[in-house]
């Protein structure tokens, strides 16, 4: 047994170990590896903050930063030292970082707590992670190399894709991040469907799009987290998840760099697709961080489906 692995892992096939067999590149592996670690400080600081809705003050009495601001800055920090990154963009700061010396391959972008309203229901909320080399400008199909989620809920777990399938991860008791499902498949046609956006504000194409799924049966999953209600997409091997454009926001809501271009190179390469309604997610140019597109993102039925309905009514 090499060090460091525990009797556990003699049966079970830990994230390094995936990365490894699956030939991913060591510095890009070095660097997952480091991000789905990070994703343990952000629990436990996501757990802190329990003391808080407990009646606990700060020890300090000092303002306790918002959990995602302090989630960001744990992140950062954390890649500051990995000696891969060059960039880091995040969701909570309004300009790119410079964090390497240069000379670094990677480009890493994060929204480092998605759902953060949701911590005091105690919903499952996540971080997002994309992984770009050489820009993060331009179209994702073209510098995108990996992608992560962590879901922090009842468990927490890592999926990850660098290009070779995406797999899913749950973080053990003993603190190791064991593979719970490889090569995740999409079904061509799922069952459930996820949908933000107030029905008032939705366009005529989206409407009928909603109306004919809710006909056919589709069972309705929001949480208004994006990872879990990804996640169950995902890992009920199919459905669709859209946030649309809507009359007074023809972007939609989601951030098109943090949120849609990681989902979608997880959800193609789980077999399924991505979509603005009409365009790939991972062919739309990335030209300012902060742009938003709508999402239409699952099985490939329903968002062709919805791509049919958006041309035919809207055009
Ligand atoms: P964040 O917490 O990172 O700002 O993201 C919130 C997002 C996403 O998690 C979710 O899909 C969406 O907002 C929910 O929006 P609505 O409240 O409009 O449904
Ligand atoms: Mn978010
Ligand atoms: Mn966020």
């Amino acid at each position: 047994m090499g060090e460091g692995i525990s009797d556990y892992t003699k049966f079970c096939i830990d994230l390094r170990r995936h990365m490894w067999m699956a030939g991913v590149e060591m510095e890009l592996r070095r660097l997952i590896w480091q991000i789905a670690v990070t994703g343990k400080y952000i629990s436990a600081k996501i757990h802190e903050s329990n003391r808080k809705l407990a009646g606990f003050k700060n020890m300090y009495g000092e303002e306790q930063l918002a959990l995602d601001k302090s989630s960001d800055a744990i992140l950062k920090n954390q890649l500051q030292f990995s000696g891969f990154v060059r960039e880091y963009a995040s969701e909570e700061q309004d300009r790119i970082i410079q964090i390497g010396q240069g000379q670094e391959k990677y480009f890493v972008t994060a929204d480092p707590l998605d759902g953060s309203s949701l911590v005091d229901t105690n919903l499952a909320i996540g971080t997002i992670i994309g992984i770009h080399n050489g820009t993060m400008y331009g179209k994702g199909r073209e510098t995108m190399v990996a992608a992560l989620y962590i879901t922090y809920g009842p468990l927490i777990t890592m999926v990850y894709s660098a290009g070779k399938g995406t797999h899913e991860f749950v973080l053990n008791r003993e603190g190791e991040y064991v593979l719970s499902q490889e090569n995740i498949r999409l079904r061509e046609k799922g069952d459930i469907y996820s949908l933000g956006g107030l029905r008032r504000d939705w366009t005529p194409g989206h409407l009928r799009f909603v109306t004919d799924l809710e006909a056919a049966g589709y069972k309705l999953r929001y949480s208004g987290g994006f990872v879990p209600d990804i996640n169950q997409v995902l890992i009920k091997n199919g459905g669709v998840f859209t946030y649309p454009a809507l009359r007074k926001s023809p972007q939609g809501k989601l951030r098109l760099l943090f949120e849609l271009l990681p989902m979608a190179f997880l959800i193609e390469q789980a077999g399924g697709e991505a979509t603005d309604g009409i365009r790939r997610i991972l062919d739309i140019p990335v030209e300012e961080i902060g742009q938003r597109s709508p999402i239409y993102i699952g099985s490939r039925y329903e968002v062709e489906m919805a791509r049919r309905y958006l041309e035919e009514v809207e055009k």
